[in-house]
């Protein structure tokens, strides 16, 4: 894979993961408007494009291997607990559950991403 493309990859995953945490969190908050889950949905996409073409050109180093493995398990958390959320199941305890797990994996997936472990 050329360095520019895999440059491309790294540049748009760094600037994006900011955007999920916020999205989710206003999705989450404002859970009766459609736009944000739209534009959150949007930048799964651009990760998930991004985090696999850097794994392809990194050769699936088992390291980053585990990290996109952790962080499409939290993409599936954050729609779980956006569909409690809008059925009004907000309130009960397994979501806020579901809601304490995907905080425990957003900071290790962000510490596997720049490498701190
Ligand atoms: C929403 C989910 C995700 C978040 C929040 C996230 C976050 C991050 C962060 C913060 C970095 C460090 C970026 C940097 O070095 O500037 C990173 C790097 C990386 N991520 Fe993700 N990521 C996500 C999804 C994925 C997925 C799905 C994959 C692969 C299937 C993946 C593969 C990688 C790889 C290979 C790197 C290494 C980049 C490098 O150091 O050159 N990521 N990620």
């Amino acid at each position: 894979m050329s360095d520019k493309l895999l440059n491309i990859f790294h540049q748009s995953h760094s600037g994006s993961w900011a955007f999920i945490v916020i999205l989710f969190v206003v999705s989450a908050i404002f859970y009766r408007q459609k736009i944000t889950p739209m534009i959150l949905r949007l930048f799964y996409l651009i990760m998930l494009v991004s985090g696999i073409g850097m794994l392809i050109g990194y050769g699936f180093p088992v390291k980053y291997v585990v990290k996109g493995i952790i962080a499409i398990v939290m993409i599936g958390l954050m729609e779980m607990i956006l569909g409690r959320m809008k059925r009004g199941q907000g309130k009960e305890s397994s979501t806020k559950i579901l809601f304490v797990v995907w905080a425990v994996l957003i900071v290790i997936v962000v510490l596997l991403g720049y490498g701190i472990f």
